[in-house]
């Protein structure tokens, strides 16, 4: 990993879904209706999400993150043998109300302190960011919730990254970008940001081009790596 200038960094901008917020949070809500499958939905439903937004970025059809998650969901459903109206009903309402990390108030409150600016930027739809950050009592400590609606493309297109450099109005080089996803680490590190990988799944490094500049395993340690 290459040197990073965390000391000239200004604002921090962090990832939402599996970053700020836990993703898993939904399907373990309602946990004892999904039965023995839950992991496994909760598991699929993430992947195919995601993958339904890389896909639809390379054919040129965007939707939004709000559609993309409920299709995501019906083909897990599907898939798993799980279909079921209410059930579908009630993990979306929950998507809007995740639960945040248990840190996330803690950190985002220090780094407003030491006078840094902090935002989400997410391939979320706008209002669902809004919810889950009103919900997650972090609303108030941002200053700034960007989503990819306002390019039309998901994560990690560079013109995604661009959003932050604009609303903010600090360079990229400035910014710290904070990442549980490692594909969205390596999307901000190559479009220019000081990046950390928040890896809080153990995962492996992946092997995609430019390399996130930390690697931590919670937010906890973010405030370190700035020296505050
Ligand atoms: C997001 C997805 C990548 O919040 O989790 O942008």
């Amino acid at each position: 990993m290459s040197d990073p200038s965390f000391s000239e960094v200004e604002a921090c901008v962090f990832d939402a879904y599996g970053t700020l917020f836990d993703v898993h949070s939904a399907a373990t809500r309602v946990k004892d209706d999904l039965g023995e499958k839950a992991d496994a939905l909760s598991d699929m439903w993430r992947f195919k999400q995601l993958q339904y937004t890389w896909l639809r970025s390379l054919m040129g059809r965007h939707e939004d993150f709000w559609q993309v998650t409920g299709y995501a969901l019906d083909y897990s459903m599907r898939a798993l043998d799980m279909e079921n109206d209410s059930l579908r009903a009630k993990l979306m309402e929950h998507y809007l109300q995740l639960d945040a990390y248990p840190e996330v108030i803690d950190v985002l409150t220090r780094l407003k302190d030491a006078g840094k600016k902090t935002a989400i930027l997410s391939n979320g739809e706008p209002s669902m960011l809004i919810a889950a950050a009103k919900s997650a009592n972090i609303y108030s400590l941002l200053d700034g919730v960007f989503s990819i609606e306002k390019v039309g493309i998901f994560k990690p297109h560079p013109s995604t990254y661009q959003i932050a450099v604009d609303e903010l109005k600090i360079a990229a080089d400035n910014i710290s970008f904070q990442s549980s996803n490692g594909w969205d680490a390596h999307g901000a590190a190559a479009f220019g940001f000081v990046v950390v990988w928040v890896n809080r799944f153990d995962q492996p490094q992946e092997n995609l081009p430019a390399a996130p500049h930390a690697e931590i395993k919670t937010l906890s340690d973010l405030p370190r790596l700035l020296s505050l």
